[in-house]
């Protein structure tokens, strides 16, 4: 059917019976346009500067990149924009997203200054100011926001980051569960909970410096928790293998790792456990040596 303009019904009198409710219909859906119209806030556009670096284009250096998002169209996060900066503005800015719960760890990245999750950080509202987004910080950059991350989880794999049993043969493994009392199994709480999103290492000076050798606080802080779990038998190979000058030490106790953690977990405390450990654990060596 035709549209009729509203302004113009009036030059269509006298009107024939049929046509009264499709003008009066035509005439309600106009006043309710108008009304949508007029009642729609006036945009709210923000300003993101985006790290972009683009290894496959031929001599491209890093630079930053601005997008205007209107936050009125825009879901509360960072990753709202992020994606929607994707999916309708450029879709050659490149990071990593999955669950978009603050639970896989993969959005890591520097918003506003702050080593976060995107998924979990609020927009901030004020418009005047540009957020500016960074991949994590002293990581070789693969693209854009997506930060290498081999030397990290190969850093987690070297602490064994599983139950070690010993006297077991290998064919008798998961045949019987390993029970825990609830005490034990309370001394877990704020540290397995660690989803490896490198927020806290890679605001380490420490670890900025040295992650060829230090461990940094994400992988120290799930060697502690192995090294608690009442069910583990390898307390002592853990530590030992920790007792060099780099592994832990290069921790100064700065805590930036403990301020940025994302999921509000402390692994500055861990590694100072680990520290009396250690000493602990030497001193004891120390002295069965003296008595033997
Ligand atoms: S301790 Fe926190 S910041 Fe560090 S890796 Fe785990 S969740 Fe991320
Ligand atoms: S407490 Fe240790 S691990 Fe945490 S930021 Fe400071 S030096 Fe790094
Ligand atoms: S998308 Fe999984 S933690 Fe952000």
């Amino acid at each position: 059917m035709m549209a009729v303009p509203c302004s113009s019904l009036s030059r269509f009198l006298p009107i024939s019976k049929a046509l009264v409710p499709v003008l009066q219909s035509q005439s309600v859906r106009c006043a309710q346009t108008a009304a949508a119209v007029a009642a729609e806030p006036s945009k709210r556009v923000k300003t993101f500067t985006i790290y972009r670096w683009d290894p496959d284009k031929q001599g491209d250096k890093p630079r930053m990149q601005s997008y205007e998002i209107d936050l009125n169209r825009c879901g509360p996060m960072v990753l709202d924009a992020l994606i929607k900066i994707k999916n309708e503005d450029d879709p050659t800015l490149t990071f990593r997203r999955s669950c978009r719960e603050g639970i896989c760890g993969s959005c890591a990245m520097n918003i506003g200054g702050v080593n976060t999750l995107a998924c979990i950080c609020k927009i901030d509202g004020n418009i005047s100011k540009p957020t500016k987004i960074y991949p994590l910080p002293h990581m070789y950059v693969i693209k854009d926001l997506v930060p290498d991350m081999n030397n990290f989880y190969a850093q987690y794999a070297s602490i064994e980051p599983y139950l070690k049993k010993k006297d077991i043969k290998e064919e008798d493994v998961g045949k019987e569960q390993y029970l825990q009392s609830v005490e034990d199994r309370a001394k877990l709480d704020g540290l397995y909970e660690c989803i490896l999103c490198a927020c806290c290492s890679t605001s380490c000076p420490s670890y900025w410096w040295n992650s060829d050798k230090y461990l940094g606080p994400a992988v120290l802080m799930q060697a502690y928790r192995w090294m608690i779990d009442s069910r583990d038998d390898f307390t002592v190979e853990r530590l030992s293998k920790m007792e060099d000058k780099f592994s832990v030490y290069r921790c100064h106790t700065i805590m930036n790792c403990t301020k940025t953690c994302p999921k509000h977990l402390n692994p500055g405390l861990a590694i100072g456990e680990i520290k009396k450990m250690l000493a602990l654990y030497k001193k004891n060596a120390e002295t069965s040596a003296a008595h033997a």
